[in-house]
């Protein structure tokens, strides 16, 4: 009895280890690659079980969602979270649930039709391109699905495109899942997308990450740049965050404001890996300049107030403009 107990336990030691350890590392490998795919029909049970139906209301919580939004549900599988999220829209608001198996789509279709709803609508599209206009969306959540994504920085400026000007995203994550990204990493690709961090939720093991849509710089010097094709003039396109050439028409797209003449989607290899590790330090150039502009906070209390800001992190000049202090003592 004691050694089949061993043995048991034994078995699944190997089986959680093969699950959270050994599945997380081929994952990965298979995204370095570009060959992740969704997440078969087959295992959608593994999304949809009694457990996580019982965590609905509460990770939607974290989504937000208000009454009369236009919301996103983007990968939403067999529609575990969808007929609560159109109860939440209400009538006057409505959910747009787009996923690229038709049937996962097919099973949403079902439940809301069970529901009784009327204010859900199915698209079988893919995340790299949604088939949605610019601006229509006001809050779009996925939850357990950016890994999966073969493109997930095409996807997130997709979902940049199609939400609002103040949009929100939310990002949720859980451990167990295969795909799992860490915090810092969604929150560094998301961020590098134009979107900043407003909320948390949960914790290290499963978390939502609520991120505010934010407008897109235009590339500084943009007026000496020309076409590297063509070399005419390129304008600044906020809606695609990219340059296009007045003559050839190409689109270059721009990342964290810095204009990418070669297309990251074209990139492979090494050279894939390098652009990606330039977005990680562009990022964290940016997390410290935050931090360095922090200190204006104290010729702030002194009383004055920022006029200008020059330079960056490394060397920079603030202009402050001297105000009168109040003595605090009403007359
Ligand atoms: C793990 S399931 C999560 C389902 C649901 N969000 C949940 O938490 O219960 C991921 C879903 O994302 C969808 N998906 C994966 N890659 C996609 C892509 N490139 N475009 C659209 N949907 C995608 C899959 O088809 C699948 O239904
Ligand atoms: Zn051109």
């Amino acid at each position: 009895m004691r050694t089949f107990i061993k043995i048991l336990l034994a078995i699944s030691l190997i089986l959680a280890f093969f699950w959270l350890v050994v599945m997380k590392v081929i994952s990965r490998l298979a995204a370095a690659f570009g060959v992740s795919g969704p997440c078969p029909y087959e295992l959608s049970w593994l999304v949809d079980n009694p457990i996580r139906q019982n965590a609905i209301p509460r990770l939607l919580d974290r989504v937000g969602i208000r009454p009369g939004e236009r919301v996103l549900e983007l990968g939403p599988g067999p529609g575990a979270f969808t007929v609560e999220a159109a109860r939440r829209a209400g009538p006057g608001g409505r959910v747009v649930a787009v996923d690229i198996q038709p049937a996962m789509i097919a099973q949403v279709e079902a439940r809301v039709r069970q529901a009784g709803l009327t204010n859900v609508e199915t698209h079988v599209a893919s995340a790299h391109n949604l088939p949605l206009p610019a601006g229509s969306i006001d809050r779009a959540f996925l939850l357990t699905v950016l890994g999966e994504i073969p493109d997930p920085n095409r996807a997130l400026a997709e979902l940049h495109r199609v939400l609002a000007p103040d949009g929100v995203l939310s990002v949720g994550e859980a451990f167990l899942d295969p795909d799992y990204p860490f915090p810092v990493e969604t929150v560094r690709r998301v961020e590098v997308a134009g979107f900043q961090l407003i909320e948390r939720h949960g914790n290290f093991w499963e978390y939502a990450l609520n991120f505010r849509r934010v407008t897109h710089d235009a590339p500084a010097g943009l007026e000496i740049m020309a076409c590297p094709a063509c070399h005419a003039a390129l304008t600044w396109r906020e809606a695609e965050n990219a340059l296009r050439c007045t003559a050839c028409g190409t689109d270059y797209p721009v990342r964290q404001g810095i204009p990418h003449f070669v297309a990251p989607a074209t990139l492979t290899g090494l050279n894939r890996r390098f652009a990606s590790l330039y977005d990680w330090f562009s990022w964290f150039y940016r997390l410290f300049s935050k931090i360095a502009f922090a200190y204006i906070g104290m010729p702030e209390a002194a009383g004055f107030r920022l006029a200008e800001r020059h330079g960056n992190l490394w060397d920079y000049t603030l202009n402050f403009r001297r105000v009168r202090i109040d003595s605090g003592v009403t007359p």
